[in-house]
């Protein structure tokens, strides 16, 4: 993988990151296993504050249909499965299919796993081949993939729908010009700039834990 090792980590002030990580209480006891397991093996996940705005994006816009590129184990996916309710769906891509082996493990008998399907695969050859649309793609793959991700996900969420994604301020790095084999953060850069000028697109990003970018469609 290729998160700077900064990446993870909050690029707020410490003192407001644990004010805010103490008003979002986890829901029932599986993220917190998924994030005790992700700290152990240095896995990265989007934090628990980007969760919860994963959560609260989809029920603000009534999201049904989620898509999401790069699920790890399904931490981000339990999130967007609160978000969509009973009647939504959250398809989720991995390439990984031991990341997918565990995905069933922790999520065996949890009320949330009928809502979340994750598929075997490479993300953006699985995107290619749905036509949606979908109320929400939410994109959290290799970052040099991003700006691909873009091209490929925005005709395929519907009109008042989002795109989202994440590592989006990339530890910080986005401030400083990317040397030329930098990739992830070109990538980043890219996709940030993309994101803003794109004319079907009203795009912000919320400072929370890596960034969060959101884009409406129009
Ligand atoms: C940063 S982790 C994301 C974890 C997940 N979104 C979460 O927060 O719980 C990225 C995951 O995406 C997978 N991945 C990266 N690039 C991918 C691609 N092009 N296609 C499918 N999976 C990809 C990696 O194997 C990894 O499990």
């Amino acid at each position: 993988m290729s998160h700077p090792v900064d990446a993870t980590k909050s690029i707020l002030h410490p003192e407001v990151a644990a004010y805010l990580d103490s008003l979002t209480a986890a829901p029932d006891p599986l993220p917190l296993r998924m994030e005790r397991k992700a700290k152990a093996l240095g896995f990265p996940l989007v934090g628990r504050r980007a969760g919860r705005w994963l959560e609260l994006l989809a029920r603000m816009i009534g999201a049904r249909r989620v898509l999401e590129l790069g699920s790890g184990w399904g931490y981000s996916a339990y999130w967007l499965a609160r978000g969509v309710g009973p009647e939504g769906q959250v398809l989720g891509t991995e390439s990984d299919p031991r990341c997918i082996a565990e995905h069933r493990e922790l999520f065996a008998n949890h009320p949330l796993a009928g809502r979340i399907r994750l598929q075997q695969g490479e993300a953006l050859a699985t995107l290619r081949s749905l036509s949606g649309p979908y109320d929400m793609i939410f994109v959290d793959i290799e970052k040099e993939d991003y700006p691909r991700a873009l091209e490929l996900a925005v005709p395929r969420i519907r009109s008042g729908g989002l795109l989202v994604a994440d590592n989006v301020l990339w530890g910080g790095k986005v401030t400083q010009p990317a040397a030329p084999d930098d990739v992830a953060t070109r990538g980043v850069l890219r996709f940030n700039t993309l994101l803003h000028d794109d004319p079907r697109l009203e795009a912000a990003i919320l400072p929370a834990d890596d960034g969060l970018a959101v884009a409406w469609v129009r």
